[in-house]
């Protein structure tokens, strides 16, 4: 007799697997980890300690309703508490933002190539990925994207600044394109790496989602912040949005560790300026080295660059770790390289001066 194996759900069949940044080589001379758009940095000092000092009752379950966070979030960006919603990581609130939204037959829409979980998640939900082309200098087509707009679309999501390729969308196109959204469809500004644009032509989310009951702003501890490892994220929306995404929550996803650490880190936020400072800094240098080499590298408003590299990515990834650096390739389209430490970007310029050469 054959066994029959459990029944899955047949939307699972073909969703992509996550692909993680991959870590730097164990025991090689030297391996910086620029494929995952973490912040090099350490944690801070009095960030650690409240994570130590959480870590003393594990035993225990945390706080469920994330009350201390949400009541830090709430006075720092000056909304209702029940406009908040957290989750493990932002991912994971995006996740909870699909799953209140849409299920089959209905359709998200985002740019493409962007983030992708976007795909996942939604193919988890059981709902239909419409998938827009990136605009020829690698940014949102906002217009496209309300084309794409039918009576099923439920969700849009509006990377800003995009992944991977670090372009913005600005204020009066997005606000254009808002205007177009039909007001029963949630507009999703995933803003992960907000605290990285210098461009001020570019609008900060919370403004935008006050007065539009179908703006939702994503956030997430983990990139300025330095708390990827901890897995803390948050939205900021109207009723019944904030209210869905705390129901879809998993239960005590956010532990006390991660928790403390987010309150630890509003607190002291000059520090972590600095730090995000230094590093638009290190941007700026390595785009300008970039460019010097002849590269054309769209204009960073994040923690990465792009470089379009076609169907040399995987060998320039390949060359990128011989060297010492990992990268983060998208076969036959590009690469993405965190700004790391000076020293790990001085080795990815060197790759790539050496590369353009022998273009
Ligand atoms: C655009 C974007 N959104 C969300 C995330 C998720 O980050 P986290 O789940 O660590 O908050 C990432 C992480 O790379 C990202 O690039």
């Amino acid at each position: 007799m054959t066994e029959k194996s459990p029944k899955l759900r047949a939307a699972l069949d073909d969703v992509p697997t996550y692909k993680p940044g991959k870590p730097a080589a164990a025991g090689g001379p030297l391996a910086f980890k620029l494929s995952s758009n973490e912040n090099p940095y350490p944690p801070l000092a009095g960030v650690l300690e409240s994570v130590a000092n959480a870590a003393a009752s594990f035993n225990r379950y945390p706080d469920l309703a994330c009350t201390g966070l949400m009541a830090e979030l709430a006075s720092r960006f000056d909304v209702p508490l029940d406009h908040l919603a957290t989750g493990t990581g932002s991912v994971g609130v995006a996740q909870q933002l699909v799953q209140s939204t849409a299920g089959p037959g209905d359709e998200v829409i985002y740019a493409w190539r962007s983030f992708e979980a976007y795909p996942i998640i939604t193919q988890i939900a059981g709902a239909t990925s419409v998938r827009v082309p990136l605009t020829d200098t690698e940014e949102h087509d906002l217009d496209a994207m309300a084309d794409a707009i039918t009576d099923r679309t439920r969700l849009i999501f509006v990377c800003n600044p995009n992944n991977p390729t670090s372009t913005v969308v600005r204020r009066a196109e997005l606000e254009r394109f808002l205007d177009r959204v039909p007001s029963d469809v949630l507009v999703v500004l995933d803003e992960a790496y907000i605290e990285f644009i210098r461009d001020d032509r570019v609008p900060n989310g919370i403004e935008l989602y006050r007065d539009r009951p179908h703006v939702c702003v994503l956030r997430t501890f983990s990139k300025a912040y330095g708390l990827a490892g901890l897995r803390v994220g948050f939205a900021i929306a109207h009723e019944p949005v904030a209210a869905a995404l705390r129901k879809t929550a998993v239960p005590f996803g956010v532990s006390q560790l991660a928790q403390d650490a987010a309150v630890a880190s509003l607190r002291s936020e000059d520090a972590l300026r600095e730090r995000v400072e230094a590093l638009v800094a290190e941007r700026t240098r390595v785009r300008e080295a970039l460019i010097g080499q002849g590269w054309t590298v769209p204009d960073s408003q994040a923690n990465f660059v792009w470089l379009r590299l076609g169907e040399r990515t995987a060998d320039f990834a390949a060359a990128c770790e011989t060297a010492g650096v990992v990268v983060r390739p998208f076969p036959g389209e590009g690469m993405r390289a965190t700004i790391g430490e000076q020293e790990a970007n001085d080795i990815f310029l060197k790759v790539a001066e050496r590369f353009r050469k022998e273009l």
